[in-house]
């Protein structure tokens, strides 16, 4: 948006962001008087000028697995800021989307970004949020394990509320995380997460039977399987209980394969996803990434589908 400024002929180029605040992008001095200064408006811009000021600026926290994917697949956001501890991570993402890569977090997080995009891990979650969130930055966690933690949670929760920003937890690698939601609604009574991987997807030898790894609580789990059982917490969260998990180690398996079990007044579900392990990390799913794209996708779209 264009915008006259006084009657010097002084225009400051205003950029309006999805909570309705404006921000100084340029400005632009000129010596004719304003009133005859010809209208300017949006229309006015050519569409790569529109669409630079108009796009989300993505900060990406990990530059792995499912920053690349996220990289790749780039359109209706631009990446501009990438940081990782590994520095050379982080110059290859930047290469693939002309983002600036930092070496020091601070610098990272003072970059032109609106949103913090972090696909790292827990430690990464816990040591960084705080900081986002003070930042005004909203942020968008993978590794939703970090939330395990409820002395965290209410940590970041309170910073979110603090700055008036908000952190968003894709659905990851299952269908079904919208509507286990009711349950803070409509108690639901049972909820269960059986994963069955493969020896690869979970790091351990592959020479090991079928056999149950775990069963407890989500909470738990994630303590044992920090890279595994991110899901699980995030259908804690979504339903306002404590999910069960079973984890299975499977040779015979080459998906990561989630079964959900859910029951409650509102009746019963099963839910079986069978995953393609994404290429570069066998033990992060390709749908996981996919739901970080269609979460972005949907800031900029006036229209929300789902609950
Ligand atoms: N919510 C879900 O359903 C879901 C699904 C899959 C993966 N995940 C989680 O998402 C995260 C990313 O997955 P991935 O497959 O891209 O992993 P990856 O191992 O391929 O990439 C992670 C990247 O983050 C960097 N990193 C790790 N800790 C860091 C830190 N403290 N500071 C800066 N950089 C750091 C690593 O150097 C690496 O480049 C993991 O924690 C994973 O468990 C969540």
């Amino acid at each position: 948006m264009l915008q006259p400024f006084g009657t010097t002929g002084v225009f400051v180029m205003l950029r309006r962001f999805r909570h309705g605040n404006y921000h100084t992008c340029c400005t632009r001095i000129d010596i004719m008087p304003v009133w005859e200064y010809p209208p300017l408006r949006a229309q006015h811009l050519t569409n790569d000028t529109h669409n630079l000021f108009s796009m989300l600026r993505i900060g990406l926290l990990g530059c792995g697995n499912i920053g690349h994917i996220i990289a790749q697949h780039r359109g209706s956001f631009a990446i501009t800021a990438v940081y990782d501890k590994v520095f050379e991570q982080a110059k290859g993402i930047a290469t693939v989307s002309n983002a600036e890569a930092y070496e020091e977090f601070e610098n990272f997080i003072s970059a032109d970004i609106d949103i913090v995009v972090e696909a790292a891990s827990i430690g990464a979650v816990k040591r960084f949020a705080g900081d986002v969130l003070s930042r005004k930055k909203d942020l968008v966690i993978m590794s939703v394990g970090a939330l395990a933690d409820p002395e965290f949670l209410e940590e970041i929760r309170m910073a979110a509320v603090k700055s008036g920003r908000k952190i968003y937890l894709p659905s990851g690698a299952i269908f079904g995380l919208d509507n286990l939601k009711i349950g803070r609604i409509s108690p639901i009574d049972k909820l269960l997460l059986r994963a069955t991987k493969s020896p690869q997807s979970l790091g351990i030898d592959a020479k090991t039977d079928r056999k149950l790894l775990f069963c407890g609580k989500a909470n738990e789990c994630i303590k044992a399987f920090p890279k595994n059982v991110n899901i699980s917490v995030a259908m804690s969260l979504a339903a306002g209980r404590d999910a069960d998990v079973e984890l299975w180690v499977d040779p015979t398996v080459d998906r990561n394969v989630h079964e959900l079990f859910i029951g409650g007044a509102f009746g019963e579900t099963y839910i079986r996803i069978t995953n393609v392990p994404s290429p570069d990390n066998p033990a992060t799913s390709y749908l996981a990434a996919l739901s970080v794209l269609s979460l972005l996708d949907d800031l900029e779209n006036p229209i929300a589908v789902g609950t």
